[in-house]
């Protein structure tokens, strides 16, 4: 499986560093196929880069074959290391911002045909028909008012999530200060 890294950056390098200073804030830092960094001075350091070596040994290596949902998908970041393993994706948030940075990120990764991105309330998952083969649910838990009943429908039978409730940088005491930039939105 290919690494976001080795992928090959498009398009003309200071072009892109504009773009990034752009889509301004980044909640992701990903690092994009030229090197250049989204938030290199994240306050959570490499984020979430770390945090996906601590929890992506808890998938197969290989997901091909399976479609994956990432809820609360921010740019992006989990949605192409699932690609990157074969996944087809799906990753929803309500926040048009970061979506838009997601939609972006995508194409320099040339991920677009594997990863969709939609805008949506994490209670209009309960609408829809579909059921996952795997499904992400990282830090958007504790944003929610309701969010048991997302637990059980989205799965299909066999199936796996993988949920991070809060990630123990975000707790009073840890010195992180600087997400206003993701405000819960229930
Ligand atoms: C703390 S960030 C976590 C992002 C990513 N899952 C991660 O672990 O890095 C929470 C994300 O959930 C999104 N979110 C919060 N409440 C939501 C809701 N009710 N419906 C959809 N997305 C929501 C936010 O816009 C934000 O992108």
């Amino acid at each position: 499986m290919k690494e976001l890294q080795q992928l090959r950056p498009s398009g003309p390098a200071g072009e892109l560093q504009e773009t990034v200073r752009r889509f301004r804030p980044w909640f992701h830092n990903l690092h994009l196929p030229d090197g250049t960094e989204t938030a290199p001075d994240h306050p959570l350091g490499d984020f979430p880069s770390y945090k996906w070596r601590e929890i992506s040994a808890a998938l197969p290596e290989n997901l091909s074959g399976w479609e994956a949902l990432d809820i609360g998908c921010n740019a992006g970041f989990y949605c192409f290391e699932l690609a990157l393993r074969g996944a087809r994706v799906t990753g929803i948030d309500m926040n048009p911002h970061y979506l838009a940075q997601a939609r972006w990120a995508a194409s320099q990764f040339g991920l677009a045909d594997v990863v969709e991105f939609r805008q949506m309330q994490v209670y209009e998952l309960a609408r829809m028909n579909k059921v996952y083969d795997l499904v992400l649910f990282l830090g958007v838990f504790y944003h929610l008012r309701y969010p048991l009943p997302l637990l059980l429908c989205q799965i299909k039978g066999g199936g796996r999530m993988l949920l991070v409730i809060i990630f123990k940088e975000y707790l009073p005491g840890n010195d992180f200060q600087g997400n206003d930039f993701q405000v819960c939105q229930d």
